[in-house]
């Protein structure tokens, strides 16, 4: 297998489906896996055939966390430079998918260990398979989760959950990582990509300037003041405003008013319309 298919990528109706690709590794992230999904990232984010991005993964993991030889032993065996080297090209990627363009969905189908949490956490929404697994493993051979991991989990989950989870490395299954909050919801693994098509049908169907600016406040305005909040969400849009070429919310307003042709409580407005 080439560097580059450690990857797999491929764009239909919209989605771009990007999938980790080292099943017999089960999918853990090695160097050249983040160096990858990094020129990937790129390749995809400015396309205007895509609307939506979605991080699965292949065979019977979505992924198995750092990879502990390729990762931990043998970059720590070439000595700092190169510990923080691979730290960057993971962090970087992670980061770049949380501030990504399009929307995202995680299409957890399986395995999702310690490492894994940093991508899962960097996708705006995320479904699971009834049948995957999730664990925080680190405890289980000896160190803390590192990267976003520990950040991951408690932005996520009720601390006591957050704390049972770390200490004992005790694995969940997809409804019960629903039910802590991990994950929007879990399905039966095969409705898994059904239910994904489904939920990314909706995010097309909207404003994609509107859905840019939205994610974006979603994940800045937790750690701001009230008073910063609604200030920020005043300039958001109107900086959404000027990037929105085709002047979305007067469109919207128009069909609901003018044209009686549609009722923003109950779906979009119809964006071709608007072009
Ligand atoms: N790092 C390095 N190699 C890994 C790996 C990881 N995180 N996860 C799986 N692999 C490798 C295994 O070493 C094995 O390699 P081999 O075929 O050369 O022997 C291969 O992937 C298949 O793994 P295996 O353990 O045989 O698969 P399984 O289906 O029986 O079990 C897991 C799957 C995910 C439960 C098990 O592989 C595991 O515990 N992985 C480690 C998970 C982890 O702790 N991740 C946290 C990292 S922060």
């Amino acid at each position: 297998m080439s560097d580059k298919d450690v990857v797999a990528f491929h764009v239909e109706d919209r989605i771009a489906w990007v999938k980790f690709n080292r099943p017999e590794k089960r999918n853990c992230m090695n160097p050249p896996l983040n160096r990858r999904m990094m020129e990937v990232l790129d390749e995809l984010e400015f396309r205007d055939d895509v609307g939506v991005l979605v991080l699965t993964g292949e065979g019977s993991a979505w992924s198995a966390g750092m990879d502990l030889k390729e990762y931990f032993r043998e970059t720590e065996a070439q000595g700092l430079a190169a510990i923080r080297k691979s730290q960057r090209e993971s962090y970087g990627w992670f980061r770049r998918l949380r501030t990504y363009e399009k929307p995202t969905i995680a299409m957890v189908n399986g395995w999702c260990f310690g490492g894994g949490y940093g991508p899962l956490f960097s996708c705006d929404l995320a479904i699971c398979a009834d049948e995957a697994q999730f664990g925080l493993s680190e405890i289980n051979w000896g160190i803390l989760p590192g990267g976003g991991v520990t950040k991951v989990v408690v932005e996520l989950l009720s601390m006591r959950d957050a704390m049972y989870h770390a200490l004992t490395g005790e694995l969940i299954d997809g409804r019960k990582a629903a039910e802590w909050k991990l994950v929007n919801e879990s399905v039966p693994l095969d409705r898994l990509e059904a239910r994904v098509r489904e939920l990314a049908g909706v995010l097309l169907k909207k404003n994609p300037v509107a859905l840019k600016y939205t994610k974006e406040a979603i994940r800045r305005v937790g750690d701001m003041t009230y008073d910063d909040a609604l200030d920020y969400a005043v300039r958001m849009q109107e900086a959404a405003n000027f990037m929105d070429r085709t002047e979305g919310r007067k469109e919207g307003i128009r069909q609901f008013i003018d044209e009686k042709s549609f009722k923003p409580g109950l779906g979009a407005y119809d964006l071709k319309r608007g072009d």
